[in-house]
């Protein structure tokens, strides 16, 4: 059964998949590989080609898609049969054959269970703020990972989503009217806004959502410890005054980071109110069950 949360959620995605995109964009998968945002290329050169990888609320699967193209065994799960619609339509026209898309509600125990398999990777970048509960969300995707598999987790952060809110108050005020002003919003985010589709997308997804909740990484160092999960690192980092761009030989280890202490975190988190402002606030925690 989905929770009246998940009924929400998924009526919304339903009606507006995410990240939209129009079919027409990817003709071939050298389209597809060359459309991939730089987030995606950094995934693809960091793990390895004969890892198994499941991507948690693929949405359109737009990364699951991209990450099929070199590797054997890829999934895409997801709530919404809107998006996972699109996805599918995507993998038929480009005959992505490594990859499975299916429908989970990742809340749901036995959807889970049903997957029947565990995975070298498990990706979940922006889905359990989206839940109404994270934490469980969090636990039962960590059923799905091998004993010394790695993880990403994508979430808001507390802090970092503040400008975002006051950007959501004003769209709904003062620039209820003004579709420039929107526009800018959203071009903020995204940076251009020529492909409509993934413009409405992204304005739905971060100005209309029905449910959505905010995270500290103190919250989520609590649950990598409770459920033995090595901590790596954050992106952005969370290493005073480093600065560290997203670095490819960078995210599945913890090289160039120290563990954020709550001092340091209280600091960092408050640098991201301007520093993710762009983001809404987005923020990656990588880290790896131990074995
Ligand atoms: C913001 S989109 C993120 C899509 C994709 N991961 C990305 O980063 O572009 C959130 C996705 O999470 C999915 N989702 C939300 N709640 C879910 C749940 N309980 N189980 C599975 N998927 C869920 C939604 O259907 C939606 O496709």
């Amino acid at each position: 059964m989905v929770t009246k949360i998940g009924k929400q959620v998924q009526d919304f995605y339903n009606e507006t998949p995410f990240p939209d995109y129009e079919l027409d964009r990817f003709n071939s998968k050298a389209d597809l590989a060359s459309g991939a945002y730089t987030f995606a290329k950094i995934l693809d050169r960091t793990i390895p080609k004969n890892a198994t990888v499941i991507d948690v609320g693929t949405g359109t699967g737009q990364l699951s898609s991209f990450l099929s193209l070199n590797r054997k065994n890829v999934w895409g799960i997801d709530l919404s049969d809107g998006s996972l619609s699109k996805a599918r339509k995507l993998k038929e026209k480009l005959k992505l054959d490594s990859l499975t898309l299916k429908k989970v509600d990742i809340l749901n125990d036995k959807e889970i269970e049903d997957i029947g398999m565990k995975f070298d990777y498990v990706l979940c970048l922006g889905v359990l703020h989206h839940t109404g509960d994270a934490y469980k969300g969090f636990k039962n995707i960590l059923k799905l990972l091998k004993p010394g598999g790695h993880i990403a987790i994508g979430l808001y952060n507390k802090y970092g989503r503040i400008p975002l809110k006051i950007r959501k108050m004003l769209a709904k005020t003062i620039f209820k009217n003004n579709d420039k002003v929107k526009d800018w919003f959203i071009q903020m985010q995204i940076g251009d806004v020529k492909d409509k589709e993934r413009a409405r997308g992204w304005w739905n997804d971060q100005y209309l959502h029905p449910h959505e909740t905010s995270h500290t990484i103190g919250e989520v160092l609590k649950w990598f410890k409770n459920n033995n999960v090595k901590y790596y690192q954050t992106v952005p980092s969370s290493t005073p005054l480093y600065q560290g761009a997203l670095e490819m030989a960078g995210v599945w280890n913890n090289a160039n980071e120290t563990y954020p202490i709550f001092p340091t975190r209280f600091y960092k988190q408050f640098t991201w109110i301007w520093r993710t402002h762009h983001e809404g606030g987005y923020w990656i925690t990588f880290g790896r069950k131990n074995a």
